[in-house]
């Protein structure tokens, strides 16, 4: 194998060894469906060999199916969350025997195929990149599963950076236009191409995440009980879901607590919020005077480079995520607090942008101008219109190789139980300008 197939390969080792620690328990644990939000892990952990098998395997290696019947069983399109644990699916040491059957057999198609082929499914490796890209972002949904599980003892935790004193700071983006999405980024989703040219009025972005402090400070600011911040469907949802803090959080003796994977401790005030779902987001942006930034005004604070010209695949430049420059990959079972990576900054001074929490913008997820689906209509395009909230830069439990500038998340505006937080914007005024 020459040297960018052993670099795919040891991608391919190290999402695996994700996937089997997340299920390293009892299969009880994995079987159970832990919030009907969510599937049961066993579900999970076969979903991923079997996406590798229709895609690896059949599509780019010709390979015959190996269970047909599995497809159905594992097809996230037929099946909603809530209905998987009475399907007949795989046991967990099935399952475990299952995907493993079908990575030996990815390993041999990597051997063969040609990655600098005409094909656009071969070339650049992208089906590797696009189940590699896959497994890891239902790690990160296995990880919101043992989140809800509220089972002590089953995620590792590590250590992180210090912070450093942060104030209402915010970073001034001048008017004008910018490349957004990527036509280079090898392993980009359909979703973020193709490029297109973008021109923004000035605007004030936060340099920082929201703080749990920031935030502390709106609820007990009465900002759950006042419709006046929130919008009409939000405060529909506030009051149905009875909601007065963020998920996991609770107040005990004037303190904040909450629980994280099982623990409960007090909610450290120098973290960036977390486990807020949008409307709640667009309450405290209203509260503070701010909004939320919009998509593109979240991309070009991120990664434009307006002396080069072109966008930054990480805020700091090109080259991959180190520890100092930001918090991805479940170093730590917790975002790191705000200021711990100043050589990350963007080239506007924004911080913090990749890793730590998905940030919510305030845009709905639509295709680019002349976006075409690739390599299949499931993976975005049936996701297109306004019930769905754009998400962007990836949270400590994102994987390096699933986030970049340009990548693209999407949620319903209700969800908390992933790993979301927001920091809020502002259009500049005239004199700003
Ligand atoms: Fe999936």
């Amino acid at each position: 194998m020459n040297d960018f197939k052993e670099q795919i390969a040891a991608e391919l080792v190290a999402v695996r060894n994700r996937s089997l620690a997340y299920t390293d328990t009892e299969d009880d644990l994995l079987v159970r469906q832990h919030s009907p939000l969510m599937s049961p892990l066993v579900w999970d952990l076969a979903h991923v060999g079997n996406y590798e098998e229709l895609w690896v395997l059949r599509e780019a290696g010709g390979i015959t199916p190996l269970r047909p019947e599995m497809d159905d069983l594992y097809d996230a399109f037929k099946h909603p969350r809530k209905n998987r644990p009475s399907l007949p699916i795989l046991g967990p040491d099935e399952a475990r025997r299952y995907i493993e059957g079908v990575r030996g057999r990815a390993l041999d198609v990597l051997d063969t195929i040609d990655l600098h082929g005409p094909d656009p499914l071969h070339r650049d490796g992208f089906v590797f990149g696009l189940v590699i890209q896959h497994e890891h972002q239902h790690d990160e949904t296995m990880l919101a599963t043992l989140q809800l599980s509220k089972e002590p003892g089953l995620v590792r935790d590590g250590v992180l950076p210090p912070g450093r004193a942060t104030g209402d700071e915010e970073v001034f983006v001048p008017a004008g236009s910018f490349l957004m999405g990527t036509d280079v980024q090898p392993w980009a989703y359909d979703n973020e191409r193709p490029a297109y040219r973008v021109h923004l009025p000035g605007y004030w972005i936060d340099r920082f995440p929201v703080g749990n402090d920031a935030y502390a400070a709106f609820v007990e600011d009465g900002g759950y009980d006042d419709p006046h911040w929130w919008a009409p469907e939000g405060w529909l949802w506030r009051q149905e879901s009875h909601a007065s803090a963020p998920l996991f959080w609770t107040r005990e003796g004037g303190t904040w607590w909450r629980t994280r994977f099982g623990r409960p401790e007090p909610v450290p005030m120098e973290e960036p919020v977390q486990h807020v779902c949008w409307y709640e987001a667009d309450a405290y942006a209203r509260w503070a005077g701010r909004r939320l930034p919009t998509e593109a005004e979240w991309e070009k604070a991120c990664g434009w480079d307006a002396a080069t010209g072109r966008s930054r695949t990480y805020p700091w430049g090109d080259d991959g995520p180190r520890p100092d420059l930001a918090n991805l990959g479940h170093r730590a079972a917790r975002p790191a607090p705000l200021g711990a990576f100043p050589a990350g900054a963007s080239p506007y001074g924004a911080e913090q942008m990749i890793g730590d929490v998905w940030e919510w913008t305030d845009s709905v997820f639509l295709p680019y101008p002349g976006f075409r689906s690739f390599p299949y209509r499931e993976y975005s395009e049936v996701f297109f219109g306004k019930d769905y909230r754009v998400l962007r830069g990836g949270s400590w439990a994102a994987d390096p190789a699933a986030v970049r500038t340009t990548f693209r998340n999407w949620d319903h505006p209700i969800r908390r139980q992933i790993f979301s937080g927001f920091r809020c914007a502002r259009s500049a005024s005239p004199e700003e300008v």
